[in-house]
């Protein structure tokens, strides 16, 4: 293994984590809650789409950047084989999380509910909004226990 490029490799891994997983905290725990405190409802979509049309590009570039370095890392650490040892199960949650959001990000959301959300966004903005703060607590709730069982797990703890 070359730990030179080992240790960029990894570093590439948590930034793109930091802003990918940041990016959705601040929207889930920032943004959704200035959006319910506007009163009007063309604000409110215009907020959200302003918000989502900025970040989508960055969290698809953390995508692809977080599953190259990853790939990269399992190879140069010979760790194909713990994607069937039950001790490592938290690598399959890493890679499972990374599949979830990878359809999101470039199948189910731009091909399947990308339309019918933006036609519940002009009927009932407030509801189709409280859905989608509530997709996004989801979300961020299953990084932050994936994040925290990769960590645990490299350090021993499972
Ligand atoms: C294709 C997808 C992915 C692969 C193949 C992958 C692979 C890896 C590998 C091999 C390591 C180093 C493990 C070790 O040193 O024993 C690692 C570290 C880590 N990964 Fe992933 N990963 C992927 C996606 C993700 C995702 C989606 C997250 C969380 C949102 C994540 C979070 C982390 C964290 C927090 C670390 C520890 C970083 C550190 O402490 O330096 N990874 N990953």
């Amino acid at each position: 293994m070359n730990y030179r490029w080992f240790a960029v490799a990894r570093v590439l891994h948590v930034f793109a984590i930091v802003i990918w997983i940041g990016g959705i905290a601040a929207v889930t725990t920032v943004i959704f809650p200035a959006i319910r405190r506007i009163d009007s409802n063309e604000q409110k979509v215009w907020l959200f789409e302003q918000v989502e049309h900025n970040f989508r590009p960055q969290a698809r570039t953390a995508w692809l950047i977080v599953g190259l370095t990853g790939i990269y890392m399992v190879g140069s650490l010979g760790a194909w084989k713990r994607f069937v040892e039950p001790h490592y199960w938290w690598m399959n949650a890493m890679v499972g999380l990374w599949v979830v959001f990878g359809l999101m990000l470039f199948i189910v959301e731009p091909l399947v509910v990308g339309p019918r959300i933006r036609r519940s966004l002009a009927s009932e903005p407030r509801a189709a909004l409280a859905r989608i703060e509530v997709l996004h607590w989801m979300l961020l709730a299953l990084s932050l226990a994936v994040i925290a069982s990769v960590v645990g797990g490299i350090y021993g703890l499972f």
